[in-house]
């Protein structure tokens, strides 16, 4: 599908920079939405061109579709448990690295692939760098458990909604056959400490709340910068 955002020159400047850091031999964790499809379309691009030579994980059958049509040869987590490197995109980085995903409900695929990789980069335009995390944290939920995960949500100050399909009645039902919720917490002054609260909640699969990243590949004005997470 054509991105036709504003900012889609910026997320395939960024995409197709991450491309570079594959090398053959490598096997590579395929994230899902706009901005790394950048990224898997190019490697397909040098795989043609160049012969690069790898194998990707996708994280989810929309990022499967676009491998596929590129030409990326694809394996699986129990073939090969430990990635070289996951590639992905956000929905809002802060400046301590902390990342929402989950825009495209395919967070819980994308957040084993990426803990499964010894390096995991996001791309992302500008528009995601923000120094404090506000995107609303999606929880993908067993269907079953959809009400006690309201009400828990809540109760931790969050105001979670359904995500409803578009051109489908009723709610969005992810690659795994759950349903998602996005809880508004407002501005998140402690990222880590709410995902150590979401994930007890019974019947919660997955947040959204990535607390690995290594580097972000951020399009901005002048190019793309890469900030790196300082370890200590
Ligand atoms: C999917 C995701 C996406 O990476 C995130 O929503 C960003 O998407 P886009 O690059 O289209 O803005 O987390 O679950």
């Amino acid at each position: 599908m054509k991105d036709v955002s504003a900012n889609a020159d910026a997320k395939r400047l960024a995409g197709e920079a991450a491309a570079e850091l594959v090398k053959s031999g490598m096997v590579v964790g395929l994230g899902t939405g706009s901005t790394v499809a950048w990224t898997i379309k190019r490697l397909g691009e040098k795989i043609k061109e160049e012969g690069l030579d790898f194998w990707g994980i996708p994280t989810s059958f929309q990022a499967e579709n676009l491998a596929i049509a590129s030409g990326i040869k694809l394996t699986t987590l129990n073939s090969h448990p430990v990635l070289d490197l996951a590639i992905d995109g956000a929905d809002q980085v802060d400046h301590n690295l902390y990342v929402i995903k989950g825009g495209g409900a395919a967070h819980t695929r994308e957040k084993v692939v990426a803990g499964s990789a010894r390096r995991f980069v996001i791309v992302a335009d500008e528009s995601k760098y923000v120094p404090k995390l506000t995107w609303p944290v999606p929880v993908e939920v067993l269907p079953f458990a959809f009400r006690l995960v309201e009400r828990r949500l809540t109760e931790l100050g969050g105001k979670p909604v359904l995500r409803l399909g578009k051109m489908k009645d009723g709610p969005v039902i992810t690659d795994n056959g759950n349903f998602v919720m996005d809880a508004d917490f407002g501005t998140i002054e402690d990222p880590k400490g709410l995902a150590a609260k979401i994930s007890p909640i019974p019947g919660v699969v997955e947040h959204g709340i990535f607390d690995n990243l290594d580097e972000l590949y951020l399009a901005r004005a002048g190019g793309v910068e890469i900030i790196r997470r300082r370890r200590g």
